[in-house]
């Protein structure tokens, strides 16, 4: 990523994070009506699931420029959604509702290019944690 594309997630989250209740709702709406057979994935409480989200995407986005710290976090994140049945291809459906949620948050402040900076920072996430749902546990 660009130092501008970081620059773009952090002031953008920023937006979000006082909204971020209805953002999650919001987001989980997006999801279920993208994809209604994810919905029994999920065991927990919605709203609880909701805030887990919410911090896990701020805290990836502070730590962007700090990748070498940030992957290991990820990478466990991975292993643990392989485990709740997560498939590599729902990584597109989550990606879609969150890009599609940011653009409704945040309105006219999400350019052409915050959404490119989201399409990237995304992408290393879910990159990373399909790549550790498959691999083998090192020594
Ligand atoms: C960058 C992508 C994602 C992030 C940041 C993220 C974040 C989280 C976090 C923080 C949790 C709480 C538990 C934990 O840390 O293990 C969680 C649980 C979960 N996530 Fe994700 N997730 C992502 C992608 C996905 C995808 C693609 C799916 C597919 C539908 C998914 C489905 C779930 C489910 C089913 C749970 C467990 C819910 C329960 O306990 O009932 N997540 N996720």
């Amino acid at each position: 990523m660009t130092p501008e594309q970081i620059h773009a997630c952090k002031t953008s989250w920023a937006k979000v994070e006082p909204i971020a209740d209805s953002a999650a709702t919001l987001f989980y709406n997006n999801l279920f009506t993208a994809d209604p057979t994810l919905k029994p994935l999920f065991k927990g409480d919605m709203g609880e699931q909701g805030k887990k989200l919410m911090e896990m995407i701020g805290a990836a986005v502070r730590m962007l420029d700090r990748l070498d710290e940030l992957v290991p976090v990820v990478e466990a994140m991975g292993k643990r959604h392989l485990a709740y049945g997560v498939e590599d291809a729902h990584y597109d459906t989550v990606g879609s509702a969150l890009i599609e949620t940011l653009q409704t948050g945040l309105g006219d402040s999400f350019t052409d290019d915050v959404k490119e900076a989201w399409i990237v920072a995304y992408g290393i996430l879910a990159s990373t944690m399909i790549a550790a749902a498959h691999k083998e546990v090192s020594a």
